[in-house]
């Protein structure tokens, strides 16, 4: 057994002492200690490296650890080496452990402000004087204290010094969360790192939602409508802000992706406020429940149903409502709005009618801030 031969080798710090094993992960061999000297009962988490040769980078996991203070980040308590010279540090305890331990989120809200703590922790690291990129975000490195998410394993983080440059020998993240631009074996040029952040925390996000690591080719999701997250979640229109914030970070082509952590922010802070404000999404392809019926959905006033589909409708629901009522309504608002105008509304308003109540929203375009992005005919 892996800690009883250290703990027998007398290789641990003699300020800590062995609770448990953790999960193994790829550089580390990390446990649950606590401390020796019984001056309190907390667990806190040992790491030591696996491989020597791995020190530089254990030393920028100890700088960028020290530099970072903030909620969504892993605290680092002490470092240094252990009695036979191994370096170790000692960081705070997460004890409902990574992500990969809790179930997906079906409620869009809660999910995102998962997402929100983590997307705030990578953010601080991308905004220091000097940048800390992590380079090996994954549901496995995010880990929970109570339900706050903690940003943990900087190991192969790198952090901007305007000296050094990332070079192509290092250790790569994994494989399903790392940008493209660094996978194996060669990096060319000198890849923008936050937006390789970016790309890792957008499979976060899927991940979130569905507990599987996004499998389609980048380029898919905005264009292969069935892979969308609104798809698999009907009754939940709101999904579309999640496919959108999905669909700007994992693009194969780094510049169009959001640039880095501090934009995704604001993105998804703009998107959360959007939500709780009862917001939707304005998009054609999606069935549009009427905000006034809850029956019908919405339809381009160009393509509403005929009188008869509508009456046709009506009885398949068995209501006594008076349809001629609403025939009456659809006509009014199709004058007022100037339906038939033709030439005069070139660039607008859209006009959408509840198919069943003949409730009207009306859209002008030319006041839809980002209307080729928040409207999808
Ligand atoms: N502070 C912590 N609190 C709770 N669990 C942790 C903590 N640190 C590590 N773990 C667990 O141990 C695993 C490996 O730790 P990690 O720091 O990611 O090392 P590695 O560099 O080997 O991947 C994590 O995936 C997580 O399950
Ligand atoms: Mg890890």
């Amino acid at each position: 057994m892996l800690s009883e031969e250290l703990l027998t080798m007398g290789d641990f710090p003699e300020s800590w002492k062995w609770v448990r094993d953790l999960t193994e992960g790829g550089q580390g061999y990390t446990f649950v200690v606590q401390r020796s000297d019984g001056s309190d009962e907390k667990h806190y988490v040992l790491k030591r490296l696996k491989n020597p040769q791995r020190e530089g980078y254990y030393e920028r996991e100890v700088q960028a650890c020290m530099t970072l203070e903030h909620p969504n980040v892993l605290k680092l308590l002490e470092h240094g080496p252990t009695p036979k010279g191994k370096p170790y540090l000692i960081t705070e305890y997460c004890a409902q452990g990574s992500l990969t331990n809790q179930t997906t989120f079906n409620d869009v809200r809660e999910g995102l402000r998962r997402f929100y703590g983590i997307v705030a922790g990578v953010s601080h690291a991308h905004s220091q004087k000097q940048p800390i990129y992590h380079l090996d975000l994954k549901p496995e490195n995010i880990y929970l204290k109570g339900d706050v998410p903690v940003v943990g394993d900087f190991g192969i983080c790198f952090i901007e010094n305007g000296e050094v440059s990332l070079t192509s020998d290092g250790p790569r993240g994994s494989i399903y969360y790392c940008a493209p631009e660094l996978r194996g074996p060669k990096i060319s040029g000198s890849p923008a790192l936050g937006a390789a952040d970016v790309y890792s925390l957008g499979k976060v996000l899927y991940w979130l939602f569905t507990n599987q690591v996004y499998d389609g080719h980048e380029d898919d999701y905005a264009n292969v409508p069935s892979r969308r997250l609104v798809r698999l979640f009907p009754s939940e229109p709101a999904f579309d802000f999640v496919d959108y914030l999905i669909e700007r970070t994992v693009q194969k082509e780094p510049s169009k992706r959001i640039a880095n952590a501090q934009e995704l922010y604001h993105e998804l802070l703009a998107v959360l406020n959007r939500i709780d404000a009862g917001g939707r999404p304005l998009d054609l392809r999606l069935p549009l429940r009427c905000a006034f019926c809850g029956i019908g959905t919405y339809k381009p006033l160009r393509d509403l149903p005929s009188n008869e589909q509508r009456l046709e409708f009506a009885a398949r629901i068995k209501t006594s409502r008076p349809v001629d009522i609403y025939n009456e309504m659809r006509g009014d608002a199709a004058h007022k709005f100037g339906l038939g105008d033709g030439g005069a509304y070139n660039v607008g308003p859209l006009i959408l009618m509840c198919q069943f109540c003949g409730n009207t929203q009306v859209f002008r375009l030319d006041l839809v801030p980002n209307a080729e992005r928040n409207w999808k005919p």
